[in-house]
């Protein structure tokens, strides 16, 4: 069986989909970095043991990295998911859990790293717009990417109903990749490919989500 820490910072819609996926994961724990963090408490509803490591409380972000790191190394969890975690952690933070960081962005990367994404799309007059759920390497929103969902840009969207639409496909394809890391179906070749062993999807950009339950 495998096992993650979630780890969230805000509503925590994401940790929600990939608990309710039932993928087989064992969530040893979730922790937030925020204590008001909305999503502490469904986590705390559904008897997962929610705790919080509050970044105001440290004088650096090492100092912060180090105390998470140490608790996340005494859960041993296989997989660290962030799920809407705010924070850029230091790069002893990833080094320190090379290959087991992944994060859900929202937009097709490698288009609009950083924030607003949704806004960046709307700016940039793109027409599909999506999320990517990637591994976490020291280059900020650039690792190697497992999934992506692609949603279309209407012209009449705004930045809420364009971020809607993705969060939607959020939902779908954070629990799929999750689901891929548990059947043990995910390889990395050479040059950070990420390729998934009979995924059941039926293109190799694994762009759909669609065709999985
Ligand atoms: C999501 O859009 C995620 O992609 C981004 O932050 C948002 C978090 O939402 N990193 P939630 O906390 O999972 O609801």
């Amino acid at each position: 069986m495998k096992s993650a820490v979630i780890l969230i910072s805000g509503r925590g819609s994401n940790m929600r989909s990939i608990v309710a996926a039932e993928t087989g994961l064992e969530v040893k724990a979730v922790i937030s970095n925020r204590p008001g963090a909305p999503g502490l408490e469904w986590a705390r509803s559904q008897g997962l043991s929610a705790r919080v490591i509050d970044h105001k409380a440290f004088a650096t972000r090492e100092a912060f990295d180090q105390a998470l790191g140490d608790e996340i190394e005494r859960l041993s969890p296989d997989l660290i998911l962030l799920a809407g975690f705010m924070r850029i952690f230091s790069e002893g933070f990833i080094r320190r859990f090379p290959g087991r960081i992944v994060n859900i962005h929202p937009s097709l990367l490698p288009a609009f790293p950083g924030l607003h994404t949704h806004a960046q799309a709307l700016a940039a007059g793109v027409k599909v717009h999506g999320a990517t759920v990637h591994i976490v390497t020291p280059a900020l929103d650039n690792g190697p990417i497992v999934i992506q969902g692609a949603v279309p840009v209407m012209p009449e969207d705004t930045e809420e109903t364009l971020s809607a639409r993705v969060l939607a496909v959020e939902h779908r394809i954070y629990p799929q990749a999750v689901r891929w890391f548990v059947e043990d179906r995910i390889e990395f070749s050479g040059a950070g490919v990420v390729r998934v062993r009979d995924s059941g999807v039926s293109t190799d950009s694994l762009v759909s989500p669609r065709e999985r339950p």
